[in-house]
């Protein structure tokens, strides 16, 4: 990739930035396509996310990512917000054409689920109730799922999700439980998604949320986790003979709806997905 006079800059801003994959994956893109853009990183200090933001702005850059811990401190410098994202109460995507935030992580996740099975209609059950959950969680409401369930260890926050996914009128049926009662869900389970880190890198060999004796062959089973590659819990889902969903496949695809926003242009996301899996050892 060559840069020269007309480069369009994209990039991400976080604190830190500098083991982001996010750089090799949306280059090999670019470079893929010939396209005339290079992906760079910024570290921003939190009290200069405002000027960096006023600065990016004026500096003609087209679009950032978002990551931690700026998600939802930049929506107050923004113009306009997605409604979903707005919902979510987070952006992780910035398109400065209209001062525009989205959050294309529960995208990503919707995508990742999608190479599988539909969303529509099924029974879906999400553990954990973070941020990674409800921006999950308000996505699989408005792709048309059934009922949606909110398990958490703390109870509280499962409920609170589980009230704010319900009031956005995004779907008719949230329910809520401790994560101790998931065998009680799956049997019923189309979907379960796994927000928590449990079974991330370093602590990979723990006890599953949930085992193969409790899932059926036709549930698919997606785990954010994507260090590594195939956690505990992909592992149960694997044994259960269950569809499994690896969690490279929500960074990817959140990718690609960013991709998209920026540039107007499909995402190729094969080659993204081989830029990711060499720069993760995958
Ligand atoms: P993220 O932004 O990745 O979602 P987070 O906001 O810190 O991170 O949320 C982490 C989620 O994982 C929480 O729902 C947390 O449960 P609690 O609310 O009960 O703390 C859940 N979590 C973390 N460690 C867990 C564990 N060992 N077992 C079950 N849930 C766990």
């Amino acid at each position: 990739m060559k840069i020269k006079g007309s480069t369009n800059i994209v990039g991400l801003i976080g604190h830190p930035v500098e083991h982001s994959f996010s750089p090799p994956m949306h280059n090999a893109a670019f470079e893929a396509l010939g396209m005339d853009y290079a992906y760079v990183a910024f570290d921003v200090n939190p009290n200069e996310l405002k000027s960096a933001i006023s600065g990016a702005k004026s500096l003609n850059i087209k679009g950032f990512n978002v990551t931690i811990p700026h998600k939802i401190g930049v929506i107050e410098f923004l113009d306009e917000i997605d409604e979903v994202a707005g919902l979510i109460g987070a952006v992780n995507t910035i398109d400065f054409k209209e001062m525009k935030g989205y959050n294309t992580d529960g995208i990503g996740a919707v995508k990742a689920i999608e190479e599988v099975t539909s969303i529509e209609n099924k029974n879906v059950i999400v553990a954990g109730a973070g941020g990674a959950s409800r921006a999950i969680s308000f996505y699989i409401a408005k792709y048309g799922a059934d009922t949606l369930t909110v398990l958490n260890r703390n109870v509280e926050k499962a409920q609170n999700l589980a009230g704010d996914v319900l009031d956005s009128g995004l779907m008719n049926e949230v329910k809520y439980a401790s994560i101790s009662e998931i065998n009680e869900y799956l049997s019923d389970g189309d979907i379960l998604i796994n927000t928590t880190p449990v079974g991330m890198h370093p602590n990979v060999n723990v006890d599953s949320i949930a085992t193969s004796d409790d899932m059926h062959e036709d549930l698919v089973v997606f785990d954010a986790v994507y260090n590594p590659n195939e956690t505990v819990l992909i592992k149960e889902a694997i044994k259960a003979n269950a569809k499994p969903v690896y969690g490279i496949k929500m960074l990817l695809y959140q990718g690609a709806e960013s991709f998209k926003i920026w540039t107007g242009v499909d995402a190729p996301v094969d080659v993204m997905e081989k830029a990711l899996r060499e720069t993760l050892d995958l």
